[in-house]
This record gives structure tokens, sequence and C-alpha cells, in this order.
């Protein structure tokens, strides 16, 4: 069968041992990009006051959320003092610190922020407003009539500006860039639910509208997703008819024979959706995915992960969560001393089952693009009270079935590409997606909607584990085929993105 685009990507972004050292170059420090965006014309908003403003007016507390939904999303967490320029970290972790995603805010115009354009300026967080006019049903025509865009009366844009990334990861920075934007997507989740916003993620618009209205030029920066945000503050009762946050792009199965260093935009180009697209009727093999979890083995070792949900409450309702995105780092280092299993059931829960945490206000049913074709496979070097090894997580059946009986310590620090992360870890997650199957669903647009997914699951991970003292990292760096290989992961099941957990050092 031929490859489509995407998956052709992804078989030449592979990190192999045998080509690795040809394909890494060295970084062009005089080429390093900002990742900052800078206005030169427009009004400032500035969100800063109403972090510590005590004020109790309608109005203030409007902007009160705002300004802290913004900053739990993406806004500036830590400074890191090197030889020149400070370096500033945010709350959302990005690949090699490099920030592409972009976050512009869009209003329909309301009596606090008139309508128009608007650029979270995250180094003094800002919003610039650098156009006034109202482009609102430029918006809903390009997302198809999304029902989230008929209520609401703002919506972010997150972009991604390519060559933040790309200076460094080459072309293999399309999946880092998705990955990042995932978290990101994460982050506005959780903080949305803290503020009293409900983000509905579309992921299905026409690329070109929506890059022409933010006046974006699309060879170096392209629209992610658009993101409504319903006030529920203002609307708690809405029902909002339910769409599809992902929708299918065209399958690409004749392409050019591209040379390395061009695979990235190109990418991006035969991801774009330029009409609508219905998804499949009814494809069968899918259906039945959704009613059990994908993998089985008769005889293996199942372990149940049911345990009680983690608690996010502080004095305040959900304040726990503040203080976690807020203090979130990823760990640089492990002790290499073993997690509980109590500890790994708790992060699972919080990843796989939003539904368990309604009651402490966050929303149980919160918008990913296609989770069925995501799967996850947990590798254990050090649980208390459980065999080394690798296992598949079912969610359906909130169970860990093991695949294959090893430490598993020496071959995890060589599949990540040496990194110590890998080796010293009590528990790695990968993420997985059948691509074949995924392009057949969504065309090759697949290939984002399954990185937004597997980043935004990575971002939930991150937060159980700061919330719990545990440490964790993303990588997104490892030889694909290996990890396979050596750790037993069925070949279909490519391989998306690593979290590892474990105790910090
Ligand atoms: C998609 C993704 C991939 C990452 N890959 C690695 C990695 O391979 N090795 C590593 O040490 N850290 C990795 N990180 C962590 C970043 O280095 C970290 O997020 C960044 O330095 C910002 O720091 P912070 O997360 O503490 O805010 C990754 C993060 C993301 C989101």
């Amino acid at each position: 069968m031929v490859d489509s685009f995407s998956q052709h990507y992804h078989q030449r972004t592979k990190y192999d041992p045998e080509t690795i050292a040809t394909k890494s170059q060295g970084l062009d420090w005089s080429q390093q990009p900002s990742s900052y965006k800078e206005y030169k014309i427009g009004t400032t908003y500035d969100l800063k006051p109403y972090l510590q403003s005590t004020k109790q007016d309608v109005d203030s507390h409007w902007w009160q959320r705002l300004s802290l939904f913004l900053l739990c999303s993406y806004g500036l967490t830590a400074r890191i003092q090197t030889m020149g320029e400070p370096m500033y970290l945010r709350a959302a972790p990005s690949a090699g610190g490099l920030y592409p995603a972009e976050i512009y805010l869009v209003s329909r115009g309301n009596n606090l922020l008139p309508a128009g354009l608007y650029n979270y300026q995250v180094k003094d967080h800002t919003l610039i407003h650098f156009w006034a006019n109202d482009v609102w049903q430029n918006i809903q025509v390009a997302c198809f009539m999304h029902p989230a865009l008929m209520v609401a009366d703002l919506s972010l844009i997150t972009t991604a500006v390519f060559y933040r990334s790309a200076w460094r990861y080459q072309d293999r920075a399309y999946r880092r860039i998705f990955l990042d934007t995932g978290h990101l997507l994460g982050n506005i989740e959780l903080s949305g639910s803290m503020n009293g916003f409900r983000p509905y993620f579309i992921g299905g618009f026409i690329d070109r509208s929506i890059n022409e209205l933010l006046y974006l030029n699309p060879e170096q920066e392209g629209a992610v997703t658009v993101i409504p945000i319903v006030d529920l503050d203002a609307r708690p009762d809405l029902i909002i008819p339910s769409f599809p946050s992902g929708l299918p792009s065209k399958i690409n199965l004749e392409y050019p024979d591209l040379p390395d260093g061009r695979l990235l935009n190109y990418c991006h180009q035969m991801t774009e959706i330029t009409e609508f697209r219905q998804l499949p009727a009814n494809p069968t093999d899918v259906n039945l995915i959704q009613l059990d979890d994908k993998y089985n083995f008769p005889f293996c070792l199942k372990i149940s992960t049911v345990t009680s949900p983690i608690d996010w409450q502080d004095n305040l309702p959900l304040s726990g969560l503040e203080d976690t995105i807020l203090k979130r780092r990823s760990t640089r280092a492990y002790t290499g001393a073993g997690l509980t299993l109590n500890e790994l059931n708790a992060l699972l829960d919080f990843t796989y089952h939003p539904e368990h945490y309604a009651a402490q206000h966050l929303d149980p049913n919160p918008d990913y693009f296609d989770l069925d074709l995501i799967e996850t496979f947990v590798v254990v070097s050090g649980v208390q009270g459980l065999e080394e090894g690798c296992y598949y997580y079912a969610p359906r059946a909130q169970e860990l079935r093991q695949i294959r009986f090893k430490n598993f310590r020496e071959q995890l620090h060589y599949l990540c590409l040496g990194q110590d992360l890998g080796r010293d870890a009590g528990a790695v997650v990968f993420h997985t997606a059948d691509l074949q199957m995924a392009v057949q669903k969504y065309g090759d647009r697949a290939y984002r909607y399954l990185h937004l997914d597997a980043g935004h699951l990575g971002q939930r991970l991150n937060l159980a584990a700061i919330r719990l003292e545990l440490g964790v990292s993303g990588i997104a760096g490892f030889f694909d085929d290996r990890v396979n290989e050596v750790l037993g992961i069925p070949e279909d099941e490519a391989v998306i993105y690593i979290t590892t957990l474990g105790r910090p050092a």
C-alpha cells in the first residue's frame, strides 16, 4: 500500500541509530529565532494589574478571569539567568524551550474588549489589539459553522511559527510543534475550568482563511487550532450541540521526492483543509474499538489501576491546580528510586478519566480530536508492587496488561537517545497510533490531531506528577522503530510521544 504524505513524513523523520549522526546538524546560533512576536502598532491592554486586584465589580472580575486564564495557559512562570539575556520559561512546556506557539485572541466585540484581533504578548502579559475590524463571521465560515462559535464572544487561535522549532530540530520539528501545542491545549482546558470558561478545540478549519484573517505569512506561520471560549459564568446552563473537533483533509498519495529540509513546510501544506469533508459514516472497525480496549492478551498479567482521584483543592476550589500549573517544571534528573503503584494509578486516573473530576469542577468531557486513535504503553522500571516490564494500558477496563517482563532501564537509555531521564525514570509512558487507520479516518490531517492529543495527554500527566511531588519530562526524540522492537509494542503502532515519570533528584 502506498503511504500518504503524512506517513511518508513520519517515515522520513524517524531517528535511527545508523543515520542520526549524518542527519543532525550543528546549531547556527547566529540564526537563533526569537520566541516572541512583536507588533509595532496597536492598543495595549495590560493584564498584570488584574492578577493582584481585589476589586469585586463585574468588569474587574471578568478581567481577572481572563488574565489568570492566559497566564496559566502560556504565561511566563520562571526566569533563568544566563550569560546574556535572561531566559523565560512558560506555563506550558516546549521541546528545547523554543515556544513555537503563538496565541491570538479574537473578540466579537463587548464593552470590555472591542471587536477585532489581539495577540497575547507573553513577555509582558498584555494583549495588543492590532486589528479593529470584526472578523467573527469569517471565522465561523472557516470553521464550517461550529456551534460553539454561534454562542461564544471570544475565541483563541493558536498558531505555530515553524522556524522557532525547525531551527533546532529541522524537519522533525513538525512533530514537536504539535506536541507542544497539545500541552498548551491541556493548560487551556484546565485553566478554562478554573476560571469559568469552556474552551472548544477546533482542528478542522480552512487553513487559508484563518491564516489570511490573522495576516500570517503561511511560509513562516500557520494556524493550528481555533478555540471558541464560552463564558460559563455568564451562561452556566448552555448546551452546545456536539460537533467533531477534527475534520478530515485529503489523503495525498502523490507527492514529489523532496530533499531533507523541505518536509516540514510540505507536511503542513499536505495536511491543510480546503473544503468541507464528512467524517467516514460508520467505519465498522473504529466502532469496535470504541467499545473495547484495542489490545487484550488472554493469559497476561493484569493489574487494576482503579484508585481515588487526585485532590486539586487547597484553601479554595481548584487552587491546588492553579498552584501546580504555576510551579510546573520539567524535571532534569531522577534519582532512580521507584514510584508507588498508587502514584502510578493516580497519574493514569487523572490523565485518562476526566469524568472522575467533575465533582472538583473540572470538565468531565474535555475536547480531544480523537482519543480512539491513541494507545498507551507503560514501561515500568521502578514501581513498588508492580513487576518490571512493558504494559499496555487499557483505559476502558482501567488496567495494565503486561506485554514483556524485563528490566528495560539500559534499553530505555538507548531508545531515548542516551538521555538519563529514560534510564532513571520509574515509569515511562509511550503514546502510539496506527497511522494508516488514522489517515483513513482524517486524511493527512490526522497527523496533526494525533500529536495534539498526545501532547494534551502529556500535559495532564505532567500536572498530575507535579501535584504528587513526582518528577516528569516529555521526550520527543527517540529511535522510532527500535522502540517497537525492543519493548514489544505492535509494529503498526507508530510511537508519537514519550513521557518519563520518576523521583526528582
Ligand atoms: C514535546 C516536548 C518534548 C520534549 N523533549 C525533551 C527531551 O527530549 N529531553 C528533555 O530533557 N526535555 C524535553 N522536554 C522538556 C523541555 O526541555 C522543557 O519543557 C523546556 O525546557 C521548558 O522547561 P519547563 O518544562 O520546565 O517549563 C520536552 C518538552 C516537550 C513539550
